[in-house]
């Protein structure tokens, strides 16, 4: 394990305006998002698509890595170069998904526990030769009248704190990801319930497994309102509601906190996330490693027509640019349609 190199990578992939992209849906996933634009899920459309979004011209001004697929890894640009090493050229982090997926966990219903353990020091060792130098492990936490049981969180927190002792022994940073759910009526009191008892014992299974918590990330969920519940909270609850929580539940020593999505809309995504950084002064870095906040707009313009894919990089260029501006705390709406 070397702490310097973690550590820095650590530092780049939340570097002042640049955040991460997450273009890593396993092979379900995927087929979902491209079932709600008519294209079928090939692995030709899949490499196409992945294609567009990494050739974008001058992503890496403000997407300071990217979370690939196991397929995706392994896949090519239409010159021939290996995405990994086209996203290195571009001054881009080749990043991967390491878990196989949330499965149900047994006796607790509705909650899951995610898998991937297996033969994961030998994948990881696969994945840092081909260019990987961070990785990302997502478990579910669901809210509900009982949701979550202690022992699910547990559960999860545990072979999270593996993976990223695995991760840090092969010199990749680890980014946990624990996702609270936002499916549901719950109110954003209960999840920031949720999230404060998850992320307390995300935290003791971290240290109880020694990892360096400077040379990893936390991925997490904003508190926000189960996207269900009768009243939503607004921008500035949901910031003020998420950095308390955070405040009080993770390590100063961590470097950088970068939030997933998790199905709000884009606009959302990015007015909570400038909301978080206005006031600053937080002892880790807020930025942001979406998936759907920046792809969307993209995968709505591509169509999975070769004859829009400049449109579909300008869509995902606009809101890389967009989240870098609220990384800093310098969005503003009238930015929208300025572009
Ligand atoms: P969303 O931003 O679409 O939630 O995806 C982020 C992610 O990587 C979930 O694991």
């Amino acid at each position: 394990m070397d702490t310097d190199v973690l550590r820095e990578t650590a530092r780049e992939l939340v570097a002042p305006g640049s955040g991460i992209l997450a273009a890593d849906e396993s092979t379900g996933t995927i087929k979902k998002r491209f079932d709600s634009i008519g294209v079928e899920s090939t692995e030709d459309n899949r490499r196409a698509y992945r294609d567009m979004l990494l050739t974008t011209p001058g992503l890496g001004e403000h997407i300071s890595g990217v979370i690939l697929f196991d397929e995706t890894i392994r896949q090519s640009a239409k010159d021939g170069t290996p995405f990994p090493e086209l996203l290195a050229k571009a001054n881009m982090i080749p990043g991967i998904k390491v878990d196989t997926g949330a499965k149900p966990l047994a006796l607790f219903t509705g909650e899951t526990v995610t898998e991937g353990l297996d033969g994961l020091r030998e994948r990881l060792s696969e994945y840092r030769e081909v260019g990987a130098r961070f990785a990302k492990w997502r478990a579910t936490i669901f809210c509900g009248p009982d949701l979550p049981t202690g022992f699910a969180i547990l559960a999860n927190a545990h072979a999270m704190a593996r993976y990223a002792a695995l991760c840090q022994e092969a010199n990749i940073v680890p980014i946990v990801e624990p996702e609270i759910l936002m499916d549901g009526d719950h109110t954003i009191d209960a999840c920031e319930e949720a999230t404060a008892r998850t992320l307390t014992v995300l935290y003791e299974q971290l240290s109880e497994h020694r990892v360096d918590l400077a040379g990893s990330l936390l991925k997490v969920n904003m508190v926000v309102s189960g996207a269900e519940a009768e009243t939503q909270a607004g921008p500035a609850k949901v910031a003020e509601a998420t950095v308390r929580c955070l405040t009080a539940n993770v390590p100063p020593s961590v470097p950088g906190i970068v939030f997933l999505s998790g199905g709000q809309s884009d606009l959302d995504a990015t007015i909570h996330l400038n909301e978080m950084n206005r006031s600053g002064g937080h002892p880790w870095v807020l930025s942001f490693s979406y998936g759907r906040a920046l792809q969307a707009p993209s995968l709505k313009a591509w169509g999975g027509d070769p004859a829009n894919v400049e449109l579909g990089q300008r869509a995902l260029a606009h809101r890389a640019h967009m989240n870098s501006l609220a990384q800093l705390g310098e969005y503003s709406a009238e930015l929208e349609s300025a572009a």
